[in-house]
């Protein structure tokens, strides 16, 4: 036997013995394991990338979309996708997104500028969010995008950008309502029960600067009932026979925002994601079933049917996408449990706060599974990747996959201590490109200035 052959010595365990403990779901996952990402050896990512790294499938961004538009185009015949860009808005994944058909959907002025930077034509932006400075929607409205309001401040400001530019500005009216299904998001835009809605439509007619042409509400993230969406559209649509009868509206569209679960664990439910999270052909037949439903009358009149705009986010690039990170250390915790050491934590994977990700060793995995804490390196308690885990012994340099890792980690990751790693993005041909590089000392400290007299941290010395 050569050293390499031989067998790893693995530290006994003592462990309370319990009845019961038959799992109806079968086997343990962290049985399982997965040496590549795309056909990629995670092996080699490593090594010509580093760790932690994210790994991001453009095969899968590309199917995940067509997939969802194809469900949608089947139902309904006017659909149009928005790319989400706060979901994920690393360059290479909108482009991957805009080849396939999607406009960008973007809810600040830095998003704004990005989609303009990546060449997205302005009229091929949906302007959401509550906060546009006069500068930003100014631009908008010149370029052409489609400025969705949000307050009454802003049809002011737009009104007066409007009397600048001296051009008549369309507008979509986001809006707010109770569902019945989720808890209702009565933060952003215009509230339908209340009269909010009605009444600033009016007041968009009345002024004659901006030309309401469309609706919007999102509804809320990882929506689990596909009845929410139906109950959506059907108050939206009644909303728009109300809003055209009453003021100059003329609605081209009807924006569902997004919300569709991806799957994913989320904490605190018992089922298995599988069992629990719909499929998404649920959605595009409550969805298009009561758009139809609700437009009936106007296709009878011989009217244009809305277009429908999807703005789904994580269900199309949650799953194109891990994070490998690597044991750095392992430890017994005073409980007993096994604490590990990983080189990415909630900063890189923010979602571990929400979600139970699925844990991937990268190879096959010896020794009794036991209560595993998988935490980061942040130095601070609150970083645990999975608070409880059953994972046998990891030894130092060991990998683990997270998924699915596509969904908000890219835009609300920290650089909090660490820097933030490689992303790489695996092509359909399997060759493999950085699509952002991972960060270094000149990255973060690069936008600091010093003052003259703090130029010296130990003056004199
Ligand atoms: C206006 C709007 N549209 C779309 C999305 C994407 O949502 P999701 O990722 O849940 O599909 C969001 C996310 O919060 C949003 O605020």
């Amino acid at each position: 036997m050569t050293g390499v052959d031989k067998l790893r010595w693995v530290k006994p365990v003592l462990k309370p013995h319990r009845t019961g403990g038959l799992n109806k779901f079968g086997a343990l996952r962290s049985m399982r394991f997965r040496d590549e990402v795309e056909g990629v050896p995670v092996e080699d990512l490593l090594r010509d990338y580093g760790s932690p790294l994210f790994v991001i499938s453009e095969r899968r961004l590309r199917n995940n979309t067509r997939t969802l538009r194809r469900m949608f185009s089947t139902r309904y015949r006017n659909v149009l996708q928005a790319w989400s860009y706060k979901t994920n808005y690393l360059g290479a994944v909108c482009n991957v997104l805009h080849q396939e058909g999607s406009w960008a959907e973007v809810v600040s002025a830095f998003e704004y500028e990005k989609a303009r930077a990546l060449g997205v034509p302005g009229d091929r932006i949906l302007f959401n969010g509550p906060h546009k400075p006069k500068e930003i929607l100014t631009r908008a409205a010149r370029e052409g995008a489609r400025i969705h309001l949000d307050n009454m401040d802003e049809i002011h400001m737009l009104e007066e950008v409007a009397a600048e530019l001296g051009i008549r500005v369309p507008v979509t009216m986001r809006l707010t309502f109770d569902t019945g299904y989720t808890e209702a998001w009565t933060r952003f835009g215009f509230h339908i029960e209340s009269g909010e809605a009605m009444d600033a439509a009016k007041r968009i007619h009345d002024m004659g600067r901006l030309h309401l042409k469309g609706l919007h509400s999102h509804i809320g993230t990882f929506v689990v009932d596909p009845r929410a969406y139906a109950a959506q559209v059907r108050i939206m649509t009644a909303f728009m026979d109300d809003v055209e009868k009453q003021t100059d509206a003329a609605i081209d569209s009807i924006d569902i925002g997004g919300g569709f679960p991806s799957l994913n664990a989320l904490q605190g439910v018992y089922l298995p994601k599988e069992q629990f999270i719909p499929p998404l052909e649920r959605y595009a037949d409550a969805i298009c079933d009561a758009l139809i439903e609700g437009t009936r009358d106007r296709q009878a009149r011989g009217m244009e049917q809305p277009r429908l705009i999807l703005e789904t986010g994580r269900a199309v690039v949650d799953d194109s996408e891990v994070l490998i990170s690597s044991v750095v250390a392992n430890k017994r915790l005073a409980d007993g449990r096994q604490g590990i050491v990983m080189d990415a934590g909630v900063n890189l994977l923010f979602t571990s706060f929400w979600y139970n990700h699925e844990v991937e060793p990268t190879r096959m995995l010896d020794g009794l599974p036991e209560e595993t804490v998988l935490y980061g390196p942040l130095c601070m308690n609150i970083d645990v990747m999975r608070q409880h885990i059953m994972m046998p012994p990891l030894k130092l340099g060991d990998s683990l996959i997270f998924s699915p890792a596509g969904a908000y980690n890219n835009t609300q990751w920290l650089q909090f201590i660490e820097y933030r790693p490689n992303v790489v993005m695996v092509h359909e041909d399997g060759s493999v490109s950085v699509v952002r590089e991972a960060e270094t000392l000149d990255t973060v400290i690069g936008p600091e200035r010093m003052p003259e007299h703090l130029k010296e941290p130990f003056p004199g010395n």
